[in-house]
């Protein structure tokens, strides 16, 4: 199937991660012939991620910005839209979890991150992003949001909660959007073997991605993890116009995880 975004302008934050699902997004969007803007807080990452989409044939930026700073996401988008003219296609990936902690044990400073990276990210990144979707009466926003904000995670309910917001955010922006031609859609990815499993405290140090699996396989009915070409193939259809009749949807891409978990 042609998806048709050959030529398509793509911003993608988080996709400096080497292991993560946004390089998988950058990717997949690049082989479709989309040109790529990665905005990340790690610069080198995203250099790596951008020299991948030009070998692709593909122009690439790598943008450093904090995706929680309202300036630092300005300037970049700013510098992106000098150099591309347009973005057609905004991907919110960023995102991190504080390792997990009964609720009452964590500080409110330890909820800012989880709350400030995954769902203020999200705003911040739409707020600077949108308005040239709305002149130009075109976009296609993709929210990576998470299984828990629906079903929940022990442990882990602030994170759980920003997530959910982000399906909130999406179904509320998309009702707003819809007639300005903007289409806002959202991905729950299931366990994907990424750098966040590490920084999140959830695979525990000592534990390999296949013992981790071996522990959870129960919960996951195609009994692998999730990958970054997973998410990559599920956002290069969000963007397409193939996909012209979804929207304000949120899409499981986890291997069943949702139904073994409902
Ligand atoms: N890996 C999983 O099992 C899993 C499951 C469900 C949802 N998710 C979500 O998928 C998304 C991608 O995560 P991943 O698994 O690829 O993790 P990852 O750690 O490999 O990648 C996350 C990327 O986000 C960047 N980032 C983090 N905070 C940032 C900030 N403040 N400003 C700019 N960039 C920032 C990191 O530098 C990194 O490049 C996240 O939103 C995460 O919550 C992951």
């Amino acid at each position: 199937m042609d998806l048709g975004l050959k030529d398509r302008v793509a911003l993608v934050t988080g996709g400096g991660s080497q292991t993560g699902f946004g390089k998988g997004i950058a990717l997949a969007l690049a082989k479709e012939g989309c040109d790529i803007i990665i905005i990340d807080k790690d610069l080198e990452g995203a250099k790596k991620t951008a020299a991948e989409v030009e070998a692709l044939g593909r122009k690439a930026v790598a943008l450093e910005a904090d995706v929680t700073k309202s300036a630092q996401v300005n300037g970049a988008v700013k510098n992106a839209l000098e150099r591309f003219g347009r973005i057609d296609i905004l991907v919110n990936d960023a995102g991190a979890a504080t390792p997990p902690k009964p609720f009452v044990e964590k500080t409110e400073a330890e909820w800012e991150p989880d709350i400030n990276i995954n769902l203020k990210g999200v705003l911040i990144c739409t707020r600077a992003v949108l308005p040239q979707m709305l002149e130009r009466k075109s976009g296609k926003i993709i929210n990576i949001s998470s299984g828990v904000g629906r079903y929940g995670m022990a442990n882990s309910a602030v994170y759980s909660a920003a997530k959910g917001g982000v399906v909130a955010f999406t179904r509320s922006l998309a009702k707003e959007v819809i007639g300005s031609g903007v289409y806002v859609n959202s991905i729950s990815p299931g366990l994907g073997d990424t750098n966040f499993l590490r920084t999140s405290g959830i695979l525990k140090t000592a534990e390999t991605p296949p013992e981790f699996l071996k522990h959870v396989s129960a919960d996951i009915p195609v009994g692998r993890m999730t990958t970054p070409q997973d998410i990559g193939n599920m956002v290069a259809f969000l963007a397409s116009d193939v996909s012209s009749d979804i929207v304000g949807q949120v899409f499981d891409v986890d291997g069943g995880k949702i139904i073994a978990a409902l």
